[in-house]
């Protein structure tokens, strides 16, 4: 797997990072061997980019911080092996992943911060993100205290989660912002509009989190039936109806991964590969095989045809995506 240059201020990773909330949280049950199976093969294939948040786990059995566990333990004898990149300012979800108890205040980040380093076993995150933004501090205050944690040497980069243009512009004033994480594939382009430019004016890389429609664009989700460990289950853009609507849009995905011999996932994932080198997207998975799937999608041509195809598809989606 190639490495790039993500963000202006010297983060290189790979090209396609790995999203490892699933391991513990929102798409169903998760076996710790297998998700364990699964960072192991991806690092065998290239893939360095280790995505967590400190809240995965939070309403599944292990709990709050229980997917930095588990990477600090896979990864305990190889930390300088991998990019690990880690968040804070979710303390908690409620309703099923749809809403979230937020706090971001400079001390609750630097707490923050000593607990997730002690979980995931290491003496510094590679890239701490803003998860979201608290709308009871200022953005700059925030980032200002994640700002100390660079100086003290705990934390190399920062990025934010989901922020506004002008959130993203404020923070950058603060301190130099590598890395947006924000929701983005064929079926979700709201950042395009703002988001998307201003990163890019500021040499920001972007980080597209859900690059896979939460497995939807895979074409292997075609009813609403969902566990109760599965976010989804409340996600509107999973309620029956639209699941059923948005059927039409995994059958253009799946018509050209047809052509092309390959899996309706691995167009979607080139879709995002496609939108160019400064976009690192984390499709999570905690298998093996899908991993596999994933990665071979990073060196997949869409034809300049395949795009025209696609684009439109995002205007066609039927539900919210929270
Ligand atoms: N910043 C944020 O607010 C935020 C929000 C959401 C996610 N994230 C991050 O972004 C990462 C990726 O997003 P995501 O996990 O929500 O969504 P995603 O990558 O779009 O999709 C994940 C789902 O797709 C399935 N899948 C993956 N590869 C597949 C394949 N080749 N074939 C069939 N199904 C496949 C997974 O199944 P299995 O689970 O069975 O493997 C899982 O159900 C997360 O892991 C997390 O690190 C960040």
């Amino acid at each position: 797997m190639q490495q790039v240059q993500l963000g202006s201020q010297g983060l290189t990773v790979s090209a396609q990072g790995l999203g490892c909330m699933g391991m513990s949280q929102s798409y169903g049950p998760a076996d710790d061997s297998v998700s364990i199976a699964t960072l192991d093969r991806a690092l065998e294939l290239g893939v360095t980019f280790f995505d967590t948040a400190d809240v995965y786990g939070v309403g599944g059995i292990y709990g709050f911080g229980a997917n930095e566990k588990l990477l600090g333990y896979a990864f305990r004898d190889r930390r300088d092996d991998i990019t690990l990149a880690t968040k804070c300012g979710i303390k908690g979800i409620v309703t099923n992943g749809l809403s979230f108890r937020l706090g971001a205040s400079p001390d609750y980040v630097k707490k923050a911060c000593e607990d997730s380093l002690k979980r995931l076993r290491t003496d510094r995150i590679d890239l701490y993100y803003l998860h979201r933004v608290d709308p009871e501090t200022p953005i700059e205050d925030t980032v200002g205290a994640m700002a100390e944690l660079v100086r003290e040497g705990k934390v190399r980069h920062l990025g934010l989660s989901e922020v506004t243009a002008e959130q993203l512009e404020k923070a950058h004033a603060v301190h130099p912002i590598s890395a947006l994480q924000s929701e983005y594939s064929l079926w979700t382009r709201g950042i395009e509009e703002s988001v998307l430019p201003t990163a890019r004016r500021l040499g920001v890389g972007i980080v597209p989190f859900s690059p896979l429609g939460r497995g939807f664009l895979t074409g292997t989700v075609a009813s609403a039936q969902f566990g109760d460990d599965d976010m989804r289950r409340t996600n509107p853009r999973f309620a029956p109806e639209a699941v059923a609507a948005n059927q039409a849009i995994v059958d253009v995905v799946r018509r050209i991964a047809d052509e092309k011999g390959v899996l309706p996932g691995q167009v979607a994932l080139a879709w995002v590969h496609s939108r160019g080198e400064d976009v690192v997207p984390i499709p999570g998975t905690k298998r093996p095989a899908y991993l596999e799937q994933n990665v071979a999608a990073a060196d997949l041509e869409l034809t300049p045809s395949d795009l025209e195809r696609l684009d439109p598809l995002a205007a066609r989606v039927t539900g919210n995506r929270y």
